[in-house]
């Protein structure tokens, strides 16, 4: 990964320095007001993370003590730690025989009576099959929110991934497609109580400037990384355009591979981000060591899914074989580098090191 910090955004940085409120200035909220026009959704609300997002968007839709939240064990821990920060339950079900995301049908199986909400991760930018998750909800009565945190500007069926669910929760990470220059977070819905219930969370559980209605945090997005975030985001798609064309680029060179899955292809539902460039392989660890004595950088998202951190293990008593596909997947994937600014040379380089380290590993 690569930050791209311009001239532009250091500029609107200084200027919302030098001219607005250092919290809640005018920043804020015209970038959540485009985030929202961005996603096609009535509401954004800015937090200061993206496990902040997670937990706040939690609680506002009264999630609460003994209420289980199903997600993925195959993912970023934050994605299940915002579900205990928010008071609640993390129950998982393990992800799709082939790609990465939480498999609908697993979920389904293991939701109970307790079941509040399925969270499912759009993980490395794929969207996950929210058409089954929106049927399943629908039919149990629960609630859908996005972990879209690896995802921003994905596309499920014509609607970008964050107005599918209830709610949909990002992060500014500075590795992420867009960043804030810093650590962000957004929330978005289209459910006016929802958004005021988050907007009084992430300050500090304001009703009006004397008066509290809820137990909440400092989690505001300041206003300098909101500023950079507004320029960040009228470059996104620009971005992530160009990270799909890279995609097409490893795809063409590793066509015909043997000993390789590459990551699932662009249909005329799913259009992917390529947050990451994710290839599987029994050779992955022959690979990662033939690039970097290459000085090619790669890394595992995740070496430990995370039922097998040790947390969970001992809290919710998992052990190897509690999510198998999910165990596996922590054995074989490997991120390539990714960024939107890898030229072809790169690209070619990169895949020619992967094709010799598999030819001298087999
Ligand atoms: C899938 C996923 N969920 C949640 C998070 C948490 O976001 P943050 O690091 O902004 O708290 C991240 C990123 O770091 C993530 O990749």
């Amino acid at each position: 990964m690569r930050p791209i910090v311009d001239e532009e955004m250091i500029e609107a940085g200084i200027s919302a320095l030098r001219n607005e409120r250092l919290v809640m200035g005018e920043s804020v909220y015209k970038f959540e007001e485009e985030f929202a026009r961005y996603c096609g959704t009535r509401y954004a609300v800015s937090t200061a993370s993206g496990t902040a997002a997670l937990q706040i968007a939690f609680q506002s839709i009264g999630i609460h003590g003994d209420d289980e939240i199903l997600t993925t064990p195959f993912s970023f821990f934050a994605t299940s730690n915002a579900i205990i920060h928010a008071g609640a339950q993390p129950r998982f079900a393990d992800v799709e025989n082939s790609g990465f995301n939480l498999d609908p049908e697993k979920a389904s199986k293991k939701i109970t009576s307790k079941t509040q909400a399925v969270e499912p991760v759009h993980l490395y930018g794929e969207p996950a099959r929210m058409d089954e998750f929106l049927a399943m909800a629908e039919e149990r009565g629960i609630s859908i929110v996005e972990d879209c945190c690896q995802a921003h500007g994905a596309e499920y069926d014509g609607k970008k991934v964050g107005s599918l669910g209830l709610a949909g929760c990002f992060s500014f990470y500075s590795s992420k497609n867009m960043t804030v220059g810093g650590d962000g977070g957004m929330i978005t819905t289209n459910e006016e109580e929802l958004a005021d219930a988050a907007r009084s969370f992430r300050d500090c559980g304001r009703a009006s400037k004397y008066e509290m209605s809820r137990v909440g945090y400092t989690s505001r997005l300041n206003t300098v990384n909101a500023a950079i975030g507004r320029v960040q985001l009228r470059k996104l798609d620009k971005w992530n355009s160009l990270r799909r064309g890279i995609a097409k680029l490893y795809r063409r060179e590793f066509k015909g591979v043997e000993g390789i899955t590459l990551p699932p292809e662009e249909n005329s539902k799913e259009v992917p981000v390529y947050h990451l460039f994710v290839i599987r392989s029994e050779h992955r660890d022959g690979i990662a060591k033939r690039l970097e004595e290459n000085g090619i950088e790669s890394a595992i998202h995740y070496p430990i899914p995370i039922h097998l951190q040790a947390h969970y293990r001992r809290q919710y008593g998992f052990s190897e074989g509690s999510f198998p596909v999910s165990e596996k997947l922590a054995k074989e994937v490997l991120s390539l580098p990714m960024h939107p600014m890898l030229t072809e040379q790169q690209v070619s380089l990169v895949s020619r090191t992967v094709r010799e380290a598999i030819h001298q590993d087999s």
